[in-house]
């Protein structure tokens, strides 16, 4: 059976993005933002910040298990924070090797890892022993560093060191977040690798899906940046979504609830000045798929209470409410 995975994703997909896509449905699995593990056991308090679902079993209040994401390039500290974080109840742990950023990558850690198979390998093995054994341990990587012709050997590596599933965002680090995703070349690893392969990348709607699992040869996928920009994405592509007759995309109403939801549960964040940062990227974020969302951003852009953003998403729903009755 297909499995659809939420996309960790630093400064977006947060507890609170996560707690609103799942409630929506159509998800297996998130995967939380990752902790960045450098020299030293982090206190609980880091763990739970990235993770709040810890304290609630590990799962969002609609059921979905949360894996924990780690990242580092330091065996043992990675095996210690892991063992620490499965302690704390994480349902799983999730291994980074995909990280692009400059500052990461310079400090030994995420993408830059690809380049040394063996480096991989030692780290999972190190947070695979770390962990007890009911908790599975996975990773996260790109097809390569600067090119692609060690992804099989990374995805062998991760795999013989007890890794039980791998996601593989389908380019290198040097490509980016520049489409086309590349999906054909996670055909060897899905073909070798007696793991379950993960497709991930550049899957904004159900025809991307069917294209990338025929290309990919993958059963199950990882979506970030489609299902922002369209939360019904999850559902569209997913066996729970088979039951909705026909469910295609939401209407602009709907996805303006949608937002009225998101800033009620980003009222407990405690800087106003985040809530406002989030509530902004979204409606930015939606315009991909609706253009009116461009149009709302327009108009909220410059706001800095987000009690007047959710008053003017509000009055954009009773016209558009209006608009349809007309209609
Ligand atoms: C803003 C942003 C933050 C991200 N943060 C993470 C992260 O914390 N951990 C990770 O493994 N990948 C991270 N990613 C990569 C995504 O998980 C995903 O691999 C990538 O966006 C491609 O998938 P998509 O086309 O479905 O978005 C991030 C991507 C973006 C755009």
């Amino acid at each position: 059976m297909t499995t659809v995975t939420l996309a960790p994703m630093e400064g977006v997909v947060d507890v609170y993005m996560r707690e609103l896509l799942t409630g929506i449905g159509g998800f297996d699995l998130c995967v939380s933002e990752f902790v960045r593990v450098s020299q030293h056991l982090f206190p609980a308090a880091v763990f739970y910040r990235n993770c709040p679902e810890l304290l609630t079993g590990g799962k969002t209040s609609s059921g979905v298990p949360v894996h924990v994401q780690i990242m580092g390039g330091e065996p043992s500290v990675m095996a210690e924070n892991a063992a620490y974080v499965a302690e704390l109840g994480a349902p799983g742990i999730d291994i980074n090797f995909g990280c692009p950023a400059k500052t990461v990558n310079r400090h030994d850690a995420g993408a830059t890892l690809l380049q040394w198979p063996d480096r991989l390998n030692e780290i999972v093995s190190a947070v695979r022993r770390a962990v007890p054994a009911s908790i599975p341990v996975s990773a996260k990587m790109r097809l390569g560093f600067s090119e692609k012709s060690l992804a099989l050997e990374n995805a062998l590596a991760i795999e013989c060191a007890g890794a039980s599933k791998l996601t593989v965002h389908a380019r290198t680090k040097l490509e980016g977040y520049r489409a086309p995703a590349h999906w054909e070349y996670l055909q060897p690893l899905a073909e070798k690798l007696e793991i379950p392969v993960v497709a991930n990348g550049e899957i904004w709607t159900k025809d991307d899906y069917s294209q990338c699992l025929a290309l990919s040869g993958c059963a199950h996928v990882m979506v970030g940046r489609g299902v922002i920009a369209r939360p019904s994405l999850g559902l569209e592509i997913s066996t729970e979504g088979e039951q909705f007759f026909q469910l295609g995309l939401f209407d602009w109403p709907k996805i303006l609830n949608l937002i009225i939801d998101y800033y009620n549960l980003t009222k407990s964040m405690e800087n106003e000045n985040r809530q406002m940062g989030r509530l902004k990227q979204w409606i930015k974020l939606l315009g991909r798929t609706y253009g009116q969302s461009s149009v709302l951003f327009d108009q909220i852009r410059r706001f800095e209470d987000p009690m007047k953003i959710v008053q003017e998403v509000r009055k954009e729903l009773y016209r558009s409410m209006g608009d349809q009755l007309a209609s």
